[in-house]
């Protein structure tokens, strides 16, 4: 489905779609998930959302995806909204310069996680929105929900299950995080949160609306504030520096623009005050982005002229 002069980057989206097409190299789907695994690294979908809610876009936009660690920006957007600078007590915002998962900085650095986007400060964010309301999971997805005005959004209980079944790695940094008094909740309430917020499933339309307020300067689709402006800003400056892990100067370096991917093959990126894209490609490379993504974007931003340099 296309929408050629639809919105004003439709020929764009379209050009991209053409060009994304012809791309050989294509990654390899994530398969520590195993049902995660089969998922086609050819299919492709790219979605704009301008800030007045317009949204339209080219390739499978439409069909939903499992978003995986899109979530943790949705997560830390709640926990500053809720708690404001507290969430910083217990995770730093500088990047790692290591794999999502990695376990090794945590030890010298006393349990604390460098940012909120690893797996190790994404489940301290957690932690903290679990204590807080006693439902994180069930708090993001009602955020990704309203904000997209897609009510079906929902949990995929087979993609929990699958990443639970080889949670040893994530068990292991809850466990490590938890020896430091770094962790409040019991570690199986927490993994059972994180899988289930990891699991959330959603198109590039649902999260390119969702992310809407990250352009907005932090207020919702219905003019309501969901973050100050500085706090909007905040995300966005952690978003450029570490969403994207260890790759995250290769993106800002072709991409320039505050991003966030998964290991489903989403990845959602943002111009202030002009517009959110999220493109899906569930081929990834070493570093767990999506390979035809991140091209895209590059495209994106190399055609439009729009970064935010
Ligand atoms: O915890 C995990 O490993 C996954 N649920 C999420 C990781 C992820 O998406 C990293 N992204 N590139």
């Amino acid at each position: 489905m296309t929408t050629a002069g639809t919105g004003r980057f439709g020929a764009i989206l379209d050009r991209i779609e053409k060009e994304t097409a012809a791309l050989d190299e294509r990654g390899r789907p994530a398969d520590y998930i195993p049902l995660l695994a089969g998922a086609d690294p050819r299919r492709f979908g790219m979605a704009v959302a301008e800030p007045d809610g317009t949204v339209y876009g080219v390739g499978d936009w439409r069909q939903p995806f499992s978003t995986q660690s899109i979530t943790k920006v949705f997560a830390l957007t709640l926990a500053l909204s809720l708690d404001g600078e507290r969430i910083w007590h217990g995770v730093g915002r500088e990047p790692s310069g290591n794999p999502f998962n990695s376990l090794v900085q945590l030890e010298y650095e006393n349990g604390i996680p460098r940012n909120p986007f690893i797996n190790a400060g994404a489940l301290v964010v957690t932690d903290r929105l679990q204590t807080l309301t006693g439902d994180a999971a069930g708090l993001i997805r009602e955020l990704l929900r309203t904000e997209s005005g897609n009510p079906a959004i929902d949990f995929e209980p087979a993609i929990a299950a699958s990443e639970a079944a080889r949670g040893d790695r994530n068990a292991a940094l809850a466990h490590f995080m938890a020896s430091y008094g770094n962790i409040a909740n019991p570690v199986p309430d927490l993994l059972a949160a994180y899988f289930q917020q990891c699991s959330i499933t959603a198109s590039c339309a649902d999260l390119a609306l969702a992310a809407g307020f990250l352009a907005r300067q932090g207020v919702r689709a219905d003019g309501s504030a969901l973050l100050t402006r500085s706090q909007a800003k905040q995300i966005n400056a952690v978003m450029l520096t570490c969403g994207t892990y260890d790759a995250a100067g290769e993106f800002a370096y072709r991409v320039g623009l505050p991003g966030k991917s998964g290991v489903g093959g989403g990845i959602i990126a943002v111009v202030p005050g002009v517009c959110t894209l999220c493109v899906w490609s569930p081929g990834l490379d070493q570093r767990g982005n999506s390979v035809a993504g991140v091209a895209a974007l590059d495209r994106f931003t190399t055609l439009t002229g729009l970064s935010i340099f």
